[in-house]
Formats: structure tokens, C-alpha cells, sequence
């Protein structure tokens, strides 16, 4: 498809889904720091999404800058797909749905969703359907490779063109790898080889403004998707866009300005129960900028309310400064 889907300029620079962490406080975080191309919701369910109140859900809360924002959706069963899909279009106004084939998650995968679907085209391709029957917005997939044969991922790929998706994301690691393998970024050149007209987002492994460079132009990808380096530096987008058009990158915030803008943030848009978890859960990642960042991170969740867990923050990172790229964290959950 071309870019006059969103109107975004390719190559898209994407903001990966993450779970419990790419909600409204983040993108609009994200937002502050000059945006991305496109923005992802974290997965939604769309059993809750069916059968529960989706006008009180915060996970369904949008920013005022996150656009254009595709809702992404997690599930097993085409019906319940459509259903989900008409009362979202009824209530909100997202930009467009994206269907995850990838989360590899225990209970996710236990129940048949996310990269257990991998392994059933003919599913895929009618939950694709089902989202565009009730839909005219652009439908996009985010899937892993299901097993690094070529194959195998021509076969599926061709079945969701034919389904009607408008993009797709790879994340090229199989269900099996977890992330203990590193991302297999040839397999994005397979699908750009061998369907030149599909827009092909390739993600998995960009820590720098550099590397998303080597992804696009080793690759002929049109975007690159970036998950844990825009946890831990939210401005990459900006500095990608100077780094792809030869300019200086500037130096990195200060390491207070992030935090104390995103606790802002959560307050603006999360219900206030959700909000120290939150801002706990990012932490986690954004503090590995610093080489105690986990001893930091360690010391900072004994520290019970927001303001206590501000005021530690202030004094732990105090003279500390953001290094350079790549933005690669240490260590996972
Ligand atoms: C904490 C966390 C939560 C994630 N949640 C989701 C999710 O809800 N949906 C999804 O499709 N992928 C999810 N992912 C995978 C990312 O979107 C992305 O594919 C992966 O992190 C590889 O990109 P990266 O190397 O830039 O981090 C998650 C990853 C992490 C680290």
C-alpha cells in the first residue's frame, strides 16, 4: 500500500506495542520529544474489549498528540474479532487495527493467541477478514517468523495479502526464540524481495539511530519498529530522523527530564490506581541508561507513592548523564 494510508512520510518510524507500557503517558511521552510515524496501543483483548465496559477501560484511553495510533488487538476467535471491532468503531476513533501473530506470553500462548496462531494460516487470514468487514481503516499484522523457513513465511504472508492487509510488521525471531536469539533481519528482506509492493515494517534490534539506518537500507524495509530502545531513550525517533538526513544528533536530556515528565504524564491520563505500577514498569527499562540503573531500580520500588519514588529519583540520578547510543538494555524481565 502506499503511504497515503496515514499519510506518513515513509521510511515509518513505528512505535512497538509493549504491554503494560505503551499507553496514553508513553506515546504522548514519546510525543513530547517530537513523536514517531505511527503509534501502537498495547495488546487489547477483544473478549475484554466485548465483554466488558470498553468506555471505562484505560487501557482504550488515547493521548492528544499519540496519532495516527493503530489499536492493536489480541485473540483467537474471528466473531469475537468483528464484535470487538464494531463497538471499537462505535466508541473511538483509532487510526487503524493491527492483529498480533507474535506475543509469545505463557497464558497468551496457552489460549491459542498471539504466535500460537502462527501455526494456523487459514485462522489468521479470517481474523484478518473479520476486522476488515467492519472496517474501513487500514488492517496491519505484527507477526514473528513461525519457524525461519522461507516457506513458510512466504505462504502465510501471501495468505494475509490475499486477506486483505494493508501493512506488515516482522519481528524475525520464532516463538521458540524468545529473545535469547538475535533478530534474524534477513527474513525481512525475504518478504520485501519477494512482495516489493507490500509495506514491510522491520523491527527487533534497533538500539541506535545507526542501526535503524543498516535495517532499512540492508533490508529495503519501509519503516522500523522500535520496542525496548524507546523505552530507554524516547526521543530515538527524533534523533533517527536527524541521523537518516545527515544532521548532528543533539546531546541527550538530562536524566531527570524523562521521569519527571512522564510521572506528569501518567497523572494527566492514567485512572490513579494504574500510575505507580506504571511508572514502576518503565523504570525498570529507562533506568538501564545508567550502568546502576538495576540497583537503582532495586532501591526505588521499596519506595511506596509517587512522590517518595520522585524524591529517590531526584537523588539517585543527580550528575548522572545519558551516554551515547546504542540504547540496549542489559537485561530483560
Ligand atoms: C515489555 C514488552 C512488552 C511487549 N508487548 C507486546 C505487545 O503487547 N504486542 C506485541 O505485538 N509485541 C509486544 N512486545 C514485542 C515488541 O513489540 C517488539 O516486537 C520486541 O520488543 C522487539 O523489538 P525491540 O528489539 O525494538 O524491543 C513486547 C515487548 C516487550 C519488551
Amino acid at each position: 500500500m502506499s503511504i497515503s494510508i496515514f499519510s506518513v512520510e515513509k521510511p515509518w518510524l513505528c512505535l512497538a506495542p509493549m504491554a503494560g507500557l505503551t499507553h496514553a503517558a508513553l506515546r504522548e511521552l514519546v510525543a513530547s520529544y517530537g513523536g514517531c510515524g505511527l503509534f501502537f496501543t498495547e495488546m487489547l483483548n477483544v473478549r475484554a474489549i466485548v465483554f466488558q465496559n470498553p468506555e471505562k477501560d484505560p487501557y482504550l484511553i488515547r493521548g492528544e498528540n499519540d496519532r495516527p495510533l493503530l489499536a492493536q488487538l489480541v485473540g483467537r476467535e474471528p466473531d469475537l474479532f468483528a464484535r470487538a471491532l464494531r463497538r471499537l468503531e462505535a466508541l473511538f476513533d483509532f487510526d487503524g487495527y493491527d492483529i498480533n501473530l507474535g506475543c509469545t506470553r505463557g497464558a497468551i500462548q496457552r489460549y491459542g493467541w498471539g504466535a500460537a496462531l502462527l501455526k494456523e494460516p487459514r485462522l489468521c487470514a479470517e481474523i484478518v477478514t473479520a476486522v476488515k468487514e467492519n472496517t474501513t481503516r487500514p488492517v496491519s499484522v505484527k507477526l514473528r517468523s513461525p519457524d525461519h523457513n522461507k516457506e513458510s513465511l512466504l505462504r502465510l504472508v501471501e495468505k494475509l495479502m490475499a486477506a486483505g492487509i494493508s501493512f506488515l510488521t516482522l519481528h524475525p525471531r520464532s516463538p521458540q526464540d524468545g529473545f535469547r536469539r538475535p533478530a534474524r533481519w534477513e527474513e525481512i528482506k525475504w518478504l520485501k524481495e519477494a512482495f516489493p509492493e507490500l509495506t514491510v515494517i522491520g523491527n527487533g534490534d534497533v538500539f541506535s539511530p545507526q542501526e535503524a539506518k543498516r535495517m532499512l537500507s540492508e533490508n529495503g524495509c519501509d519503516g522500523v519498529m522500535i520496542g525496548r530502545a524507546a523505552l530507554l531513550r524516547p526521543w530515538i525517533f527524533r534523533d533517527i530522523t536527524l541521523y537518516l538526513q545527515g544532521e548532528t544528533l543533539p546531546p541527550a536530556p538530562p536524566g531527570l527530564e524523562a521521569p519527571e515528565r512522564f510521572l506528569r504524564l501518567l497523572e494527566k491520563f492514567l485512572p490513579p490506581e494504574l500510575q505507580e505500577k506504571r511508572f514502576e514498569l518503565w523504570l525498570f527499562w529507562f533506568l538501564q541508561n545508567f550502568p546502576y540503573g538495576l540497583h537503582y531500580f532495586g532501591r526505588l520500588k521499596k519506595q511506596k507513592g509517587l512522590a517518595a519514588k520522585l524524591a529517590l529519583l531526584k537523588t539517585l540520578l543527580a550528575g548522572e548523564k545519558i551516554g551515547p547510543y546504542p540504547a540496549r538494555p542489559y537485561l530483560l524481565r
